[in-house]
C-alpha cells in the first residue's frame, strides 16, 4: 500500500523523508520518490524498485531544502517503473504531488486534460497535478488550487502537494485514504499517511478527517473542509510503539489484512460497478469486449486460496452468465493436454501474479490461441504482464503469508465479471441491478461479521485442542470449506479438510469421533434443507458442529452445537460473509495454540517453483 510523508522545519527534509520511507516499507510498495523545496527550486529523485535504488541514485545527486514530501508507491494504474513513481508534476514542473488512492474519473479527465497538457505518466495521480495547475492563476494559494482542482475528482485520496510558485508550504488532503499531522514543535511539522513515520519525531499528532485539508507553513497549520470551512481539531497523543503502529494496533498483519476486507469490496468495485444500469464497468473486459462475447466455455486456473475463489466464480459465471466454466489447479493444467481454442476464455487468478504453475498455465493457454484474462493483485506482475487483459483486485499489499482478503477481493471481481458477461448474454437489468446494489451493500455487512470477533474468539477456545475438523458446505460455500480448512491448517497446524457435504456420507463420515469437530457453513440458501440433513447426520454419530447460518435462524442452535449468524445477501455472494468466521476462527486457535502466525512455517508467500 502506497505511503505518504511530508516534513516542513528547520531540518534538512531529505533524511527525515527517507527515515519516513524506511518506516512505511513493511506496507509494500514497488517504487519511491521525493521531492525537495529549498526556495523556489524543487529537486525530486524517483526510482523503481527498492528504497535501496532511490538511496543509490541520491549518491550523484545533491537535494537541499527544508521541505519536502516522499512516497512509496504501490502501482494501481501503470508499470511499477521511474515514470509512473511518485511524485509528480504540472507541465512546468512547479507543483509535485504525491497521491494514496484511486482517481475513479481519471480517465474521463485524462481525456479533457490532454488537450492542453503534456501528460508523461500512466498514473491516475498526474491528473492531480495538471488539475492544481489549471487552477493555480496568478494571486492564487496553492491550498485553493489544491481545494478547486479536488471539486473535479471522484474517487479516494491522501495527497501532498507542494509548489515552487507558493513555496515554504505543504497541502495535504484526505477522502478516503488516512493522512495524520505531527506537530515536532514550533514550525517545524512531520505530515504521514502511517504514524509509523511520525512516532520517532513526536507523539502529538491530529488526525485528518474526511474531505479535509491541511495547509502546512513554519508558521504553523491551518485545517479546513474541502468546502473551505475552517475546522478545530484536537491534538491527540499516540501511545502505540512502532511495532503496534505497522499492524495499526493489531497483534498480527493476518488479523489487520482480514479487518480490511470491507475496504477491499469498495476498492475493487469503486468506479467499476454502476448499480442503477446493472453493469459492471471493467476496463479489461471492455477491451475485448467482442472476444468475449464469442466465447462458449471458460477455464479458470489458479492455485491454493486463488483456485477457491475460482471455484465460487465458476458457480457464479454458469448461473447467471450461462457460460460452461471449468476449474483446474494451474500444477495440474501445466501437463494435462487441455482441450483449449478460440472460442475458451482463459481466467487466470492470483494474488501475487507470480505463482510459477499459474503462469506455465497461462502461457499453455495462449499457445492453443485463447483469450486469457487475469484477476490479480499485484501490479506489474507477471501474470498481469502476460495476459491480453485483466482487472486488478484492489487489495493492497497482502504481508501475512496465508491469503484472507486477496481471497474475498477475488470472489468481488468473479461478481464483475459474471455481471459484465451476463449482461452481455441473457442476463436481464433487473438481475444485473440486483446483483450490483446487493454487492454494493456488502462491506456493510462484512463489518456486521468482523463485529463477531469476540464471541469466535470464545468459540476457539473450546475446540482449538482438538486435532482434527472437517470443515463442509455445499455449491457457492463449498469452496468455503476448502478454504476454511486450508486457512486453520496453514496458520494452526491443525489438521483439518474441507469436504462438499453431500459428499461426506460416502466414506469420511467414518472417522466422526470425538476428536474431531465439524464446521458447517449453512446459510439459508437453495441447499440449506440439504446441509442440515448432513449436520444431523454427523450429530447422530456424536460428532460436535459449529454452524455458521443466516441472522434470524435459531432454529440451527437445536442442530449445532455453536452458531455463528451472517447477516443475509444474495446467495451467490455469501461466501464474501461466511468465510470471514472461519478466518477469524482459524486466527483465534493459532493463536491459542501459540503458531507463528503471519510467517507459518514451511511456507512462502509466493511459490515461484514447480
Ligand atoms: O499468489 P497466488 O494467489 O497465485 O498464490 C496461490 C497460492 O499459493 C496461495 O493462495 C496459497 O494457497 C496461500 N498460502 C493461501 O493462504
Amino acid at each position: 500500500m502506497c505511503g505518504i510523508v511530508g516534513y516542513i522545519g528547520k531540518n534538512e527534509a531529505k533524511p527525515i523523508l527517507l527515515d519516513g520511507l524506511k518506516r512505511m516499507e513493511y506496507r509494500g510498495y514497488d517504487s519511491a520518490g521525493i521531492a525537495v523545496l529549498e526556495g523556489t527550486n524543487i529537486s525530486t529523485c524517483k526510482k523503481e524498485g527498492k528504497l535501496s535504488n532511490l538511496l543509490s541514485a541520491l549518491e550523484s545527486q545533491e537535494i537541499t531544502g527544508r521541505v519536502g514530501i516522499g512516497h512509496t508507491r504501490w502501482a494501481t494504474h501503470g508499470q511499477p517503473n521511474d515514470i509512473n513513481a511518485h511524485p509528480h508534476s504540472d507541465c512546468r514542473d512547479e507543483i509535485f504531488i504525491i497521491h494514496n488512492g484511486i482517481i475513479e474519473n481519471f480517465h474521463e479527465l485524462r481525456e479533457k486534460l490532454k488537450k492542453h497538457h503534456e501528460l508523461t505518466t500512466e498514473t491516475d495521480t498526474e491528473v492531480l497535478a495538471h488539475l492544481i495547475e489549471d487552477e493555480m492563476t496568478e494571486g492564487v494559494l496553492l491550498e485553493q488550487a489544491v481545494q478547486q482542482a479536488l471539486s473535479h475528482v471522484v474517487g479516494a485520496y491522501g495527497i501532498a502537494v507542494v509548489s515552487s510558485k507558493d513555496p515554504e508550504k505543504i497541502v495535504a488532503a484526505r477522502l478516503g485514504s488516512p493522512l495524520v499531522l505531527g506537530i515536532i514543535g514550533e514550525g517545524e511539522f512531520i505530515i504521514a499517511s502511517d504514524p509509523t513515520a511520525i512516532i520517532p519525531y513526536t507523539r502529538e499528532v491530529v488526525y485528518l478527517d474526511e474531505g479535509e485539508i491541511v495547509t502546512v507553513t513554519p508558521k504553523g497549520y491551518d485545517i479546513r473542509t474541502l468546502e473551505n470551512i475552517t475546522v478545530t481539531k484536537d491534538v491527540t497523543k499516540i501511545d502505540w510503539d512502532v511495532a503496534q503502529a505497522e499492524k495499526q494496533g493489531y497483534d498480527h498483519f493476518l488479523l489487520k489484512e482480514i479487518m480490511e476486507q470491507p475496504e477491499v469490496i469498495h476498492n475493487g468495485i469503486r468506479g467499476r460497478l454502476i448499480p442503477e444500469e446493472g453493469v459492471a464497468h471493467l476496463g479489461g473486459f471492455l477491451q475485448k469486449e467482442e472476444e468475449w462475447r464469442k466465447i462458449d466455455r471458460i477455464t479458470i486456473v489458479a492455485c491454493g486460496t486463488a483456485s477457491f475463489a475460482a471455484k465460487i466464480g465458476a458457480t457464479m459465471i454458469e448461473e447467471y452468465a450461462g457460460v460452461p466454466t471449468r476449474v483446474e489447479i494451474g500444477s495440474e493444467f501445466r501437463y494435462k493436454k487441455p482441450v483449449l481454442d478460440d472460442r475458451t476464455g482463459v481466467i487466470v487468478v492470483s494474488q501475487s501474479g507470480e505463482t510459477a504453475d499459474t503462469i506455465a498455465s497461462l502461457r499453455e493457454a495462449k499457445r492453443h490461441g485463447s483469450l486469457t484474462f487475469g484477476i490479480v493483485n499485484v501490479v506489474g506482475s507477471t501474470i498481469a504482464r502476460e495476459v491480453d487483459s485483466g482487472a486488478y483486485i484492489h487489495a493492497g499489499p497482502e504481508i501475512s503469508v496465508a491469503s484472507t482478503k486477496a481471497f474475498v477481493g477475488m470472489v468481488n471481481i468473479f461478481a464483475l465479471v459474471t455481471i459484465a458477461l451476463g449482461r452481455q448474454r441473457e442476463m436481464s437489468l433487473v438481475t444485473g441491478q440486483r446483483i450490483a446494489k446487493e454487492l454494493t451493500d456488502i462491506p456493510k455487512l462484512m463489518d456486521q461479521v468482523l463485529a463477531l470477533d469476540k464471541q469466535i474468539a470464545k468459540i476457539a477456545k473450546k475446540y482449538y485442542a482438538l486435532d482434527h475438523a472437517f470443515y463442509m458446505g455445499r455449491k457457492y460455500n463449498e469452496p468455503i470449506a476448502y478454504e476454511g480448512a486450508l486457512k486453520i491448517k496453514e496458520i494452526s497446524y491443525l489438521h483439518a479438510e474441507g469436504y462438499a457435504a453431500g459428499e461426506f456420507k460416502h466414506g469420511a463420515i467414518a472417522l466422526i469421533d470425538d476428536r474431531f469437530f465439524s464446521v458447517f457453513i449453512a446459510p439459508q440458501d437453495s441447499v440449506y434443507e440439504k446441509n442440515l440433513s448432513n449436520i444431523q447426520e454427523v450429530r447422530a454419530r456424536g460428532g460436535k458442529v459449529i454452524a455458521v447460518t443466516t441472522e434470524g435462524n435459531t432454529d440451527m442452535e437445536n442442530f449445532a452445537d455453536d452458531v455463528i449468524y451472517i447477516p443475509k445477501t444474495l446467495e451467490m455472494l455469501t461466501p464474501l460473509l461466511s468465510v470471514i468466521p472461519l478466518q477469524l476462527f482459524a486466527y483465534h486457535v493459532a493463536k491459542l495454540r501459540d503458531c507463528d502466525i503471519d510467517q507459518p512455517r514451511n511456507l512462502a508467500k509466493s511459490v515461484t517453483v514447480e
